[in-house]
């Protein structure tokens, strides 16, 4: 099946989304640089991300988990000039990559990327921070119950939370899979049921270039 998926999301963007330099300058540097693409986004899903910043009239968004940008640079694109994007990475090599992306694409909005344990970086946010309109959660999946609560302290009613990768090609049912990053996704789900701070949430399973996964939508009360 995965041959028919890749291809069908070649058919999807070979009509819909436009070809930009700046996200494939990000790709063509993730090849380059000895990491794998796989963790991006995918172009189609990029363009949802986009759509779901211009959907919500976001000017301030946080994403947790930059890796090479890529998902960055397409919800930047959602921005109004205005806007303010806070990106959060963990890894100093991924860092390093992004801060290269990101200074190559330009963007005409406020990127500021931070470098550090996600989970410390949003503690240590200054307590007037206004909140964010749209929250992109893309990174360490045993942490994602942890970025969870703690976007909700950054978050107001109408934020938008995304959690990518919550399926993981069907893992997160199979009970003999006790991976960390498995029993976080499921942690996770816990989290989300039946949250008193959310009206509604949802989660979506995705097929396409990246495989069998999916992701959460989760909307702040
Ligand atoms: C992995 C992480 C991701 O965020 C993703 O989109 C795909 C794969 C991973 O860690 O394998
Ligand atoms: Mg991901």
């Amino acid at each position: 099946m995965q041959a028919q998926w890749t291809a069908i999301d070649q058919y999807i963007e070979s009509f819909l989304i436009a070809p930009d330099p700046r996200l494939e300058y990000a790709s063509a540097q993730t090849d380059a640089s000895g990491y794998s693409n796989h963790l991006a986004v995918a172009p189609n899903q990029g363009m949802l991300l986009q759509m779901l910043v211009q959907m919500n009239q976001a000017k301030r968004v946080l994403e947790i988990g930059t890796y090479a940008a890529y998902s960055t640079i397409w919800l930047a694109r959602g921005l109004p000039t205005d806007g303010y994007l806070l990106t959060i990475e963990g890894r100093d090599t991924h860092f390093k990559l992004a801060q290269n992306n990101l200074a190559a694409a330009k963007m005409p909005v406020e990127i500021d990327l931070r470098l550090g344990r996600a989970a410390e970086v949003l503690r240590q946010l200054p307590s007037d921070t206004p909140a964010f309109d749209l929250i992109f959660i893309d990174a360490d999946k045993q942490s994602y119950a942890e970025y969870l609560q703690l976007s909700l302290n950054y978050s107001r009613s109408g934020t938008l939370i995304i959690l990518d990768n919550v399926i993981r090609a069907g893992d997160i049912i199979n009970p003999r899979n006790h991976k960390p990053s498995i029993v976080g996704l499921r942690d996770c789900f816990a989290t989300l049921q039946n949250h008193p701070r959310l009206l509604s949430c949802t989660a979506l399973q995705t097929v396409g270039c990246k495989g069998h996964d999916g992701l959460a939508l989760a909307l702040v009360k």
